[in-house]
């Protein structure tokens, strides 16, 4: 009998191909950086029984109509707005993505984005580098301070959550806007719920952490950031289709927001010519909120499990579908 095939469409941690070559026939597209390409994903999909994807692969309907013997895919990432789930779901394909164990760690990168860009640190480094550091002075490169401010979390998921905490260790106010209360956060952590204006009108860091949907594409446009503080920083470590990036640009430089930590972007990767990058008060990363060792490992972990579970017959552990 032959075994059931794993395409896995990036280099990822070779104990875990491992444990699904026991009981698979287990193919990896070999690269750590390029995504593969549309016409090999095709071909692949049209074998496999399950495929371990990123968030860079498009795995939309005209790719499901060819994936006849597709029972699983298993995303390595909290968000799946790379694929058609509903397509998914109705030719009975499982979808999975890895929740948890990257709350705390995208969490720490988002904080760690809001310090940054509050406290003008990647600017602060490129000024020694650039040898302008020639007196200390009152101002150099004075910034915004975090302790005791408002926080704002639109989304108040897990990782929202986890930022929350963060907060109370910098004795900050948190509001958020969710579409639902979360009433034990807000024991636990002292957490404010208000309405979404509310939220943008009063927060000194607006922290997006939505998902990316049909509702939320470009919802951070210029009509909310004229409604935020001119002194406010907004941060995003959640996807970057949920900003209008030209709108945030206008924003940034006009003024009428104070600066930007971006984690995402709408298309990414972004090239260095990329308008915001032209702006002083913009810190920008490469889509790394959960990117340490451990995390990225346990996802493959999980993404391995997902898999193996579905294959078996069993529920997957984390389906989103
Ligand atoms: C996710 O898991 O969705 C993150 O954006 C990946 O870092």
């Amino acid at each position: 009998m032959t075994k059931p095939f794993v395409f896995v469409t990036r280099r990822i941690a070779d104990e875990v191909i491992q444990s699904l070559e026991e009981d698979y026939e287990v193919e990896v597209y070999d690269s750590d950086e390029v995504p593969v390409p549309r016409d090999v994903l095709e071909e692949k999909a049209r074998q496999a029984d399950a495929l371990l994807t990123m968030l860079t692969d498009s795995i939309d309907e005209a790719l499901l109509d060819q994936a006849s013997n597709l029972k699983v895919i298993a995303n390595l990432a909290v968000g799946y707005d790379n694929i058609d789930v509903s397509a998914a779901q109705n030719r009975g394909i499982v979808v999975t993505n890895t929740p948890d164990v990257l709350t705390d760690t995208t969490a720490d990168l988002t904080f760690g984005l809001l310090l940054a860009t509050a406290r003008r640190i990647p600017e602060a480094t490129q000024y020694i580098e650039n040898n302008q550091w020639q007196a200390w002075s009152p101002y150099m490169l004075a910034g915004a301070d975090v302790h005791h401010k408002t926080l704002g979390i639109i989304g108040m998921g897990s990782i929202g959550e986890a930022v929350a905490k963060r907060a109370t260790g910098f004795d900050m106010t948190v509001l958020y806007h969710n579409r639902s209360r979360k009433e034990e956060a807000e024991e636990a952590l002292g957490v404010n719920y208000r309405s979404f204006d509310d939220v943008i009108e009063q927060s000194d860091f607006v922290v997006c952490m939505t998902p990316l949907t049909k509702e939320t594409e470009d919802m951070f446009n210029m009509n909310i950031f004229k409604q935020m503080k001119s002194s406010a920083i907004f941060i995003n470590s959640s996807r970057g289709g949920v900003v209008n990036e030209d709108d945030l640009y206008e924003a940034l430089k006009s003024k009428e927001l104070y600066a930007a930590g971006l984690d995402v972007f709408k298309n990414e990767p972004i090239q260095s010519d990329h308008p915001l990058l032209e702006l002083d008060n913009v810190v920008a990363l490469p889509h790394i909120g959960s990117s340490s060792y451990e995390t990225r490992t346990e996802m493959m972990w999980l993404t391995a499990q997902n898999i193996i579970a579905v294959l078996n017959g069993n529920k997957a552990k984390t389906p989103v579908n």
